[in-house]
């Protein structure tokens, strides 16, 4: 039985640098990230990865999951950068070299720009051009990759871009959600089939392990401001089977329901991913639970004008982290039951904090992987956990301000700094190693780690 993979994870565009090739860079320049910051050189770890990823192997993970950039791949259509490619075998070697097990996440947010300047991931063209992709990088890296993920949140995707405004290019039109949802699933399909064909040799230290490919699903625990409200018990329904259902039945083959009925279209289905699985397991990224608050008559502008509803990310009495997200562990102890149903082994691909002075993270994670042990001691397939993240890195629209890292970053001079919360999850992790065969137990961590608690 392979082990339990603890590893962390990362994205090309939030820490490598100078990914000046995609639609974020652009977005960027245009001024559009909080503070007006830009990427740059993020955490420089294009030239760091070795010292990155000698940390992680000093924090006694055994995985590491990080994702390769089509716009270094292939920065100009037909134009495939040799030097890109060799880098990424060069990541490769080094998780070797250091017992990582990597995770290969095919498209995490980021787009060559001449894929957005042509349309995106709502361009009709995206499938095709993203299985050449692919190919290439199963021709390059494949051999040695076992697990990959081929689309990161791809449901939040669409959203952000096209619902939301929170994502290049922040177009408001709902059928586009619709139609992006169903383009990031043809090229799901597309890569998952690509993989299992294209992956004939395999070479290195998990040549052994069986090949596996996934997708990084964003799930949130959605639950009524009111319990009592009918409408908001509704909108409860409609977004647990919007958001978090409809990725999950359309990837175990069942029906595709990416609309909502009349209020975003379905669009047709995609009969190639119809009656079979186009999954080997199913990633979960959980960071919150979200409370959603009828708006009829409010003269507060709603959230979206799709629904008259605004979106709550915690209650008075929660704790929240930097970022005003509840920490709320049961609602990951509800996304695992809920995907242990479609009967697959699941990883937990990210979860993680906004913490920058590591006063909430260690019981966050302790909190959090008590969950997982749980919900493995009740009968779900969890094979790993990877916390978001390795290291600090640049989030999105909210810039470098966020502090997501088991790592601290010093953006001054790159000086990496495992924080305490890293201390503690090594010791979790040897604590299970010492103890392997079992599900973690994690019932040490009350006496051991209690100073931890006491921090708070
Ligand atoms: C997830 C993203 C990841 C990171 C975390 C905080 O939604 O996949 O890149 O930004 O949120």
């Amino acid at each position: 039985m392979q082990q339990f993979l603890w590893g962390a994870a990362t994205s090309s565009h939030q820490i490598e640098g100078g990914n000046l090739n995609n639609d974020w860079w652009q977005w960027e320049k245009d001024g559009q990230i909080e503070r007006k910051e830009q990427s740059g050189l993020a955490t420089d770890h294009w030239n760091r990865f070795r010292e990155d990823l000698k940390i992680a192997q000093d924090l006694k993970l055994n995985s590491y999951r990080f994702s390769v950039e089509w716009s270094r791949f292939e920065p100009q259509e037909g134009v495939w950068d040799e030097n890109a490619i060799l880098w990424y075998r060069e990541l490769l070697r080094e998780c070797e070299g250091r017992g990582l097990l990597p995770m290969l996440t095919l498209h995490h947010f980021t787009i060559p720009k001449w894929v957005a300047d042509k349309g995106g991931v709502a361009w009709e063209g995206f499938a095709p051009k993203f299985l050449e992709f692919t190919k290439r990088v199963v021709s390059s890296l494949g051999s040695r990759v076992p697990l990959w993920c081929t689309v990161n949140e791809p449901m939040g995707l669409a959203i952000g871009k096209y619902l939301g405004g929170f994502m290049p290019p922040a177009t408001y039109n709902p059928e586009l959600v619709s139609q992006a949802n169903r383009n990031l699933f043809h090229a799901h399909v597309l890569a998952y089939d690509a993989i299992h064909q294209g992956v004939t040799q395999r070479e290195g230290p998990w040549k052994d392990v069986p090949l596996a490919v996934g997708f990084a699903h964003n799930m949130i625990d959605f639950l009524p401001a009111r319990s009592w409200h009918p409408m908001e018990r509704w909108m409860t329904l409609l977004c647990r089977n919007f958001y978090n259902r409809s990725w999950l039945d359309a990837v175990t083959g069942q029906k595709q329901h990416f609309g909502i009925t009349g209020l975003l279209p379905n669009p047709p289905q995609l009969g190639i991913a119809l009656g079979r699985k186009t999954v080997d397991f199913i990633g979960i990224n959980y960071y919150m639970k979200v409370y959603l608050r009828w708006r009829f008559k409010s003269n507060q502008p709603a959230t979206s004008e799709v629904l008259p509803l605004a979106l709550q990310f915690s209650e008075p009495t929660d704790k929240v982290s930097e970022l005003g997200w509840a920490v709320y562990p049961a609602g990951l102890g509800r996304m695992i039951r809920f995907v242990k149903t479609f009967g697959l082994p699941i990883y937990i691909t990210e979860n993680g904090i906004a913490d920058a002075h590591d006063k909430m993270r260690s019981s966050y994670l302790v909190s959090h992987l008590r969950e997982v042990a749980k919900s493995i001691r009740d009968g779900a397939d969890v094979r790993g956990y990877f916390h978001w993240s390795l290291i600090d890195n640049f989030e999105w629209i909210k810039g470098f301000e966020p502090r997501f890292g088991l790592v601290e970053i010093n953006y001054e001079n790159f000086q990496r700094l495992p924080r305490p919360s890293a201390e503690l999850y090594r010791n979790i992790i040897e604590a299970h190693k010492a103890a392997r065969g079992q599900a973690p137990d994690l019932s040490v961590l009350d006496t051991n780690f209690l100073k931890y608690f006491l921090q708070e």
